[in-house]
């Protein structure tokens, strides 16, 4: 099959574009082997390291149960982020041990994970505490806590998403978390086995680094200050998808060594990490036609099927999708078709909005009406993270290459 895509290096393989070409569109496209390669991958980088690393992976990114299936079979556990999750992946993933986290927990999520036997709670404030701590007793248990915290790490390095270091409704400023070990002594329902930090996302290898050398710094400190036997450091997700080069896969090799080294110092602290889109991003594709093709004050619009209700993130995040284009051999119609060559290309959806753009000038050889495109790299909060009823459009397939 001929294609081209932009940039180049946008990975799709012959049997994403073969089953794309087969099946109704729109429609994701996932490639379980693709992703189970990928995680054999990761794996084989921290097993090659002397360290107690522990791979964790956020529901958060793609709860598609096929997914979810194969990524367990790679990591230590699963983070959960809602009442919603948990039960997804309890239903889907019975035995799978989860870190449940995510501010505002309800009570009613709280009692619904009490009762599931989460093994790690990543707790945000010290009300949260306090009520994980009433709702635990009052079930009998006694519950092995992380406490979330917003460290201010001083750290600039080109993250494509902050979410620590600055004012922020995640996690506990470091006051607060001291404050939240002093009132551990009237919480019998709560044990605080150590610390979580998830401050960022976007970040290369050594950046990634850096910032888990601050976090478990501080928690080896935390934990002498105020006596408290802290076994693990959870540093969060944040490694680096880059949509603008589709071939520069986060370094988990790199990543990985750099991470036994600031374990070396720490030998008492178990490092866990859980990354989301890092993990599935490369697996997923977004398969869609053009339907239209038009000239507008000087720029060309592809207008496809589906769109932003659909694949979401290049509008919230401001990229452009990685797009390989297929062309269609078949035109039916008796009018002259819609096409043009060597001209930018934006492509936009169906919905009533400017917003609604998938990529924009784009540059491929040529495009024509009723083309194949393969939007690549749609793997991780894609669907999920879309707003699907704006317009009532109908929901895309979902095909699982096997
Ligand atoms: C607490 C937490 N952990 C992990 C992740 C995963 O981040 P990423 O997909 O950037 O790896 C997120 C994402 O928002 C998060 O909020």
């Amino acid at each position: 099959m001929t294609w081209t895509s932009s940039p180049p290096g946008t990975p799709v393989t012959d049997a994403v574009l073969a089953a794309a070409a087969d099946r109704t569109l729109p429609a994701y496209l996932y490639d379980l082997r693709h992703l189970a390669d990928h995680l054999a991958r990761i794996r084989a980088a921290f097993d090659g390291v002397d360290a107690q690393i522990e791979l964790l992976h956020a529901v958060k990114a793609n709860p598609d149960p096929a997914l979810l299936t194969v990524i367990a079979e790679h990591v230590h556990g699963l983070e959960v982020a809602s009442g919603g999750e948990l039960a997804h992946v309890r239903a889907h993933l019975p035995g799978v041990p989860l870190a449940f986290g995510g501010p505002g927990k309800t009570d009613a999520e709280l009692t619904a994970a009490l009762a599931a036997g989460v093994d790690r709670y990543h707790v945000e404030s010290r009300h949260e505490l306090r009520r994980l701590d009433a709702l635990a007793r009052a079930a009998g248990q006694r519950v092995q806590v992380l406490l979330r915290v917003n460290l201010p790490t001083g750290f600039g390095g080109g993250a494509a998403l902050t979410m620590g270091g600055m004012p922020s409704p995640f996690g506990m400023d470091p006051a607060e978390a001291a404050a939240a070990a002093a009132d551990l002594a009237e919480l019998p329902g709560i044990q605080v086995v150590g610390v979580h930090a998830h401050l960022a996302s976007g970040l290369a290898p050594a950046d990634c680094a850096a910032l888990a050398e601050v976090v478990l710094s501080w928690a080896a400190q935390f934990g002498r200050r105020h006596h408290l036997a802290l076994r693990e450091v959870n540093v969060g997700g944040g490694m680096a998808v880059d949509y603008r080069r589709p071939d520069q896969i986060f370094d988990w090799a790199g990543y990985a060594r750099r991470l036994a080294a600031i374990a070396a110092k720490h030998p008492s602290l178990t490092i866990r990490i859980e990354p989301g889109r890092a993990i599935s991003a490369y697996s997923g594709w977004y398969a869609t036609r053009v339907l239209d093709l038009k000239p507008s004050h000087g720029e060309w619009f592809a207008v496809c099927a589906g769109g932003t209700h659909h694949l979401r993130t290049p509008a919230a995040k401001g990229h452009d999708q990685p797009v390989v284009v297929v062309p269609a051999e078949q035109w039916d119609c008796p009018w002259p078709r819609p096409s043009v060559t060597a001209e930018p290309i934006t492509f936009v959806g169906q919905l009533c909005t400017p917003k609604d753009v998938l990529a924009r000038q784009v540059r491929l050889p040529g495009i024509a009406a009723g083309d194949l495109v393969v939007f690549a790299m749609c793997g991780a909060y894609g669907y999920n993270i879309s707003h699907h009823d704006f317009l009532m459009h109908p929901a895309p397939t979902v095909v699982h290459l096997r």
